[in-house]
């Protein structure tokens, strides 16, 4: 049978699992209800999702959600829950999105609930993304199958333990924005060394991108194949595959120190918070 979702925050999360649902046609419009602080953002979905329920504020979601997706920043979490709590029905199964607010604190206010954390990445949108999920003890293998039913619509699935989602985070939600950060800087500098248009580099490199995605993973090629592939002894590529390796393990572990460090104080902050 299937179950009414709710989701609670339309941003970038929340309104990519509202298209990816219906788009895939996982779930009905009928069968989600949603809503936001905002409720203009909200009030003309309606248009392009007729059957969807708009609701008013979030007390009538819970209401209504057997799978309750809370798809706000970190520091909001405790506040939508202290909101919805008394409403939550025994069974409702909890999805939160944020890898650094703990089960210990959603659990402190959600007594015996079952909870999940999920962390899909932006290539959803193209239906690449992996999904990360953990389980608090209380959900069972058919809640974690009707979780999975839901997330395959946009991509893979793995669970991991929770203490990893901080760093599966950095390899999967925030890798995009690294990998997009890297190539941006490549072609930057590569504007200042041809005449070649920064559209037309642009266009390299992100075909060549994808290109070596597929490659690696459809060959199950490794990297140290892939490189001694293309960067011949004493050839051109080694030259530059040379720099590579002596110079970027210094900026990544530095970006991973700075990444972790800032997911510890968003966990602290959260901590103080939720009064733990
Ligand atoms: N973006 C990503 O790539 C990504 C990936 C994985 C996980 N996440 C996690 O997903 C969560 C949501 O991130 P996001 O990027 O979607 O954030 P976002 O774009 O800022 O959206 C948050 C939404 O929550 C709404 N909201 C805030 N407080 C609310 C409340 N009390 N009741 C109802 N709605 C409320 C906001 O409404 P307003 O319109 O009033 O601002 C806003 O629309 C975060 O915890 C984030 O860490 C994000």
């Amino acid at each position: 049978m299937v179950k009414n979702i709710g989701i609670i925050g339309y941003g970038s999360m929340g309104k990519m699992l509202l298209d990816k649902f219906i788009e895939s046609k996982t779930i009905q419009e009928s069968n989600i209800f949603i809503s936001n602080r905002t409720f203009e953002k909200i009030i003309n979905l309606n248009k392009t999702y007729s059957k969807l329920n708009i609701c008013k504020n979030n007390i009538d979601v819970v209401k209504n959600a057997k799978i309750l997706f809370i798809c706000v920043k970190p520091l909001e979490i405790k506040n939508v829950l202290t909101e919805i709590v008394e409403y939550l029905g025994s069974n409702v199964h909890i999805i939160s999105l944020n890898g650094s607010v703990l089960f210990n604190q959603i659990e402190k206010i959600c007594i015996n609930h079952k909870i999940s954390k999920i962390i899909p990445s932006i290539i959803a949108e193209v239906n690449q993304s992996v999904t990360l999920v953990c389980h608090n003890a209380n959900v069972n293998i058919k809640d974690k199958e009707a979780i999975n039913n839901l997330l395959k619509c946009f991509g893979t699935i793995m669970e991991i333990p929770e203490p990893e989602m901080g760093m599966g985070s950095e390899l999967t939600s925030c890798m995009p924005g690294f990998i997009g950060a890297i190539f941006k800087v490549i072609t930057e500098e590569a504007v200042k060394h041809t005449s070649i248009s920064k559209e037309k580099i642009i266009d390299m490199v992100i075909a060549t991108m994808y290109g070596t995605g597929k490659l690696l993973l459809e060959k199950e090629m490794t990297y140290d194949t892939l490189i001694n592939r293309v960067a011949t002894k004493r050839g051109i590529t080694e030259e530059g595959t040379k720099i590579i390796e002596n110079k970027l393990p210094e900026i990544i572990e530095e970006m991973f120190i700075k990444t972790l460090e800032k997911r510890r104080i968003t966990t602290e902050k959260a901590n103080n918070e939720f009064n733990i």
